[in-house]
């Protein structure tokens, strides 16, 4: 059913014809048609607009547009926690920690309970339509407080190389600044690159086709993640946009301490919601490429499944995934550069092939060991022998047949620790994502999530076969992201960063 993607092709047509100043209205059959577009779009006022999410980089820090977005900000962050519409309640809509003794990174934040709260969705198929639904109340609320009629929340695209630093109106300290904060990884505020290739491109993401997968396929071979039976507010099973560039950036910008990289404080950070509005046009990008890229529409959970929000004055509304299948048409809303080049979208790979399909066994696995495998500082690794028998079936359908490597019972144990995976590096070798040895990167977000992470391991595995390298042991090394790049230590840190029971290779 690709009946959305053609929609919004019609409705950018129009848009573009109406912007160039030709007001005649090319009808898009069967639909509700946007509204008529002006040069001043949206028309000032109107509720019934179609609003334009910017990028970020349009806006010179002396804009109108800034100081509006500042002052709604200032607004809201002064209402009280308990008003729905203040900084802290939408926050804690996202997360509340749980103030054990260990989750002190920010203060609770005296949260009255109230329907809504502590509800975002991570690790399943309900990522994408919780985060839309989230962001539409809030720039709803937002928009009020900045008294600008015409506001539309701005995103951040990270992806061009020249717009890795954190925008430079988040990391002003003038005092009275609402968009900065102190609560940010090392580096941040400093207007440091924090930001890798790896983690800034969402061209992974955009080459997956379905956008979700049931059990036993690899969640991350789809774009979106898992269909569960009903919400789970923390996950494990994570579609590849929430693993990247999703969790890489969070990660990124909170570093172990910062707001960010924690989903019980990261919709504090102002950031968080430039960062989800990119998350959600990429989500357009990826249907605008069509090739059978398509909502599931067929999900009666996803779309009907209601979530709690609220509007403008405090008013409790509710929202299903049936209402924000086309943001122009449902919501009102599109962003300023629809349609990505489909040449960014290059190197589709090999993970597409359906596990449930191609019944997929496990060749070996690494002891299990008592309390676990430990990922620490520095470089990390591990050695998994296949017997003889399994090797020669392996190399046998190693063309046709994906490998996993399987993480099993993955857990985060300190929030912010991307981890990189390489296979077989030669001792002396330096670690580096763009070489041949790199398999992919560990992305979680926050340490709720236990679950099963797998990595497709064939493109690099052929590769060593190819050139005579592999001699029938997976020798796996895992190095933390942040810390490769500032360059390794002789003296690696002991903490453990990320933990999982034991891991597997999987044809
Ligand atoms: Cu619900 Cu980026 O987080």
């Amino acid at each position: 059913m690709n009946l959305p993607n053609r929609t919004h092709a019609l409705a950018w047509g129009f848009v573009v014809l109406a912007l160039g100043g030709l007001f005649a209205c090319p009808k898009a059959k069967d639909e509700e048609a946007p509204p008529p577009l002006t040069s001043e779009n949206p028309p000032p006022g109107q509720d019934e607009s179609l609003y334009v999410r910017k990028e970020i980089h349009t806006y010179a820090p002396d804009s109108a547009f800034i100081t509006a977005y500042r002052k709604g900000v200032e607004t809201m962050q002064a209402r009280p926690a308990s008003d729905p519409t203040s900084w802290l309640f939408q926050g804690n809509m996202h997360g509340i920690p749980t103030n054990d003794g260990s989750d002190q990174i920010c203060s609770p934040g005296a949260p009255a309970p109230a329907p809504g709260l502590d509800d975002c969705q991570h690790g399943s198929y309900f990522f994408l339509s919780w985060h839309r639904m989230y962001l539409y109340y809030f720039e709803r609320i937002l928009r009020d407080a900045s008294g600008d009629p015409d506001f539309a929340l701005p995103y951040w695209n990270y992806e061009p190389s020249d717009h890795r630093a954190i925008p430079a109106v988040f990391r002003d300290p003038t005092t009275g600044n609402p968009l900065y904060v102190t609560e940010r990884g090392p580096g941040v505020n400093e207007g440091e690159d924090v930001i890798s290739d790896t983690d800034a491109t969402a061209q992974l993401a955009l080459s997956r086709i379905p956008f979700f997968l049931p059990d036993p396929d690899p969640p991350a071979n789809s774009f979106g993640g898992r269909n569960l039976p009903a919400p789970v507010h923390y996950g494990s099973f994570y579609g590849q946009l929430e693993r990247i560039p999703h969790n890489v950036i969070h990660n990124d910008l909170g570093g172990q301490t910062g707001w960010m990289a924690w989903p019980e404080c990261a919709a504090r950070d102002p950031i968080f919601w430039l960062h989800h509005a990119n998350i959600d046009r990429l989500w357009q990008v990826w249907l605008d490429q069509g090739g059978g890229r398509a909502n599931p529409t067929d999900q009666d959970m996803w779309m009907n499944h209601e979530f709690t929000f609220y509007d403008i004055g405090g008013v409790e509304v509710k929202m299903s995934g049936k209402q924000v299948l086309d943001t122009a048409t449902q919501l009102r809303y599109r962003y300023d550069q629809p349609v990505m080049p489909a040449a960014q979208v290059a190197g589709a790979t090999e993970t597409a092939a359906p596990k449930s399909e191609e019944k997929v066994s496990m060749l070996a696995a690494s002891p299990k060991a008592a309390g676990g495998q430990k990922l620490i500082g520095g470089l990390n690794k591990l050695k998994i022998s296949v017997p003889e028998d399994a090797r020669k079936s392996l190399l046998a359908a190693v063309e046709e047949k994906p490998v996993y490597l399987v993480l099993e019972g993955l857990q985060q144990m300190v929030p912010g620790s991307t981890y990189e995976a390489y296979l077989n590096l030669p001792s002396g070798t330096d670690p580096d994502p763009k070489g041949p040895y790199f398999v992919g990167l560990i992305a979680l977000f926050g340490r709720q999530a236990k679950g099963d992470y797998e990595l497709p391991l064939g493109d690099v595995l052929r590769g060593l076969v190819q050139r005579d390298e592999w001699k029938g042991t997976f020798e796996l090394t895992f190095v933390r992201e942040r810390e490769r790049r500032s360059g390794l230590k002789a003296t690696a840190e002991k903490t453990t960063f990320l933990h999982f029971d034991r891991a597997r290779i999987e044809q």
